[in-house]
């Protein structure tokens, strides 16, 4: 079966100009990244703050044009799209935002902003839309007459199920999280996520998860891309990215969640400009596996469905990460006890 999302070497530069407008160079946001999502499946997208993630999922949604590569949407290429016909394709692909409180206007009741999408794509007729709009409030976990009320009398885990209802409601066949739970605090958080997780099931969505919170994308991504600096370092199903994490940059990442006892060496240093990425391998100046080749080459990404951008992986020790990972984790254990102990209706 052919993706329904597919990227093929994308690149995005942001230009960058001093105080009096001179360019002073250009971020490169992603730099050459392809990727295909599967019908149905959870792909999320890992890595430290700056290293694209935003910006490879806006370039998927089209929000933004890129400098160079190819989005193909159910074997299409957006590129080619009128302003039209992509509106309507709009209707397929929705973005979830990390700030609630920015991402519902204030002036909009609840049913409005829920509506809105229902009556721009057509979704149900004109009389339907009330009736469509309380059955989405009570699939999030809120009640139907919370249509009439506005935004700011709800807390920001309900303003997140709200706009999860509005992203939703159009009928999306690909829907795009970018952190959909960090502003939420912890224990709502899990409680979103596994909102979250059921509606991807029950909708059979194709949802692409973006987050820096490794024990949410474990707990619900099928597939893992990690980046660093615009580039995909690594890729591959969930349980063996995180189970035998291949890449040294994976290794840190994995190492520096808390409570996870990995023996990994811990990430030092911060990360390059992406004004100037380093030569070879974009991770060399902070991986303690460098060899001199790794200064010089910039390693393809290699080894199948689990596959890393890495001249010398097969070479590293084990990870030692693999049986911690299994159990490990504080967070990650009390998150597990939110998800076990979610009630239906216990809406946050
Ligand atoms: N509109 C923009 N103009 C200029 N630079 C930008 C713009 N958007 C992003 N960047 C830069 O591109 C790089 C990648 O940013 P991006 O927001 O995609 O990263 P991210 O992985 O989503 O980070 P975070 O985890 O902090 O959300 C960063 O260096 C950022 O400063
Ligand atoms: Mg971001």
């Amino acid at each position: 079966m052919s993706p329904l999302l597919e990227l093929r070497d994308l690149r995005k530069l942001f230009p960058v100009r001093d105080a009096l407008g001179r360019a002073q160079g250009a971020v490169r946001a992603v730099d050459g990244v392809s990727l295909s999502v599967a019908q149905g499946e959870v792909l999320a997208i890992v890595g430290e703050s700056g290293c694209g993630k935003s910006t490879l999922g806006r370039l998927a949604l089209r929000l933004i044009e890129p400098d160079a590569g190819e989005v193909r949407f159910g074997g299409e290429d957006l590129r080619g799209l009128s302003a039209a016909a992509l509106r309507a394709r709009r209707r397929d692909m929705q973005l979830i935002f990390q700030d609630p409180f920015a991402s519902l206007d204030p002036r909009m009741t609840v049913e409005a902003a829920i509506a809105e999408p229902l009556r721009l794509h057509k979704v149900v007729p004109r009389g339907q839309e009330a009736a469509r709009v309380a059955e989405w409030l009570e699939r999030v976990g809120l009640r139907a007459d919370h249509a009439r009320r506005w935004p700011h009398e709800f807390s920001g885990g309900q303003r997140q199920r709200i706009a999860i209802a509005r992203a939703l409601a159009s009928g999306p066949k690909l829907v795009i999280g970018d952190e959909p739970v960090s502003a939420l605090d912890v224990s709502i958080q899990a409680q979103v996520v596994n909102l979250l997780q059921g509606l991807i099931r029950d909708l059979g969505l194709t949802f692409v998860l973006i987050s820096h919170d490794l024990a949410v994308v474990r707990h619900i991504a099928d597939r893992v891309a990690v980046m660093y600096l615009g580039r995909i370092v690594e890729l591959g199903p969930a349980s063996q990215v995180f189970g035998a994490p291949k890449h040294p940059y994976t290794r840190a990442l994995l190492a520096a969640v808390p409570g996870q006892g990995a023996k990994a060496p811990p990430l030092a240093g911060d990360v390059p400009s992406p004004m100037a990425p380093p030569t070879g391998c974009r991770f060399h100046t902070r991986c303690t596996f460098a060899e001199a080749g790794c200064r010089e080459h910039d390693p393809a990404l290699r080894g199948g469905s689990h596959a890393a951008a890495c001249h010398v992986f097969e070479q590293l020790p084990p990870a030692p990460l693999a049986r911690e990972t299994e159990t490990g984790g504080d967070r990650l254990r009390r998150l597990q006890a939110f998800f076990s102990a979610d009630k239906p209706g216990a809406a946050a």
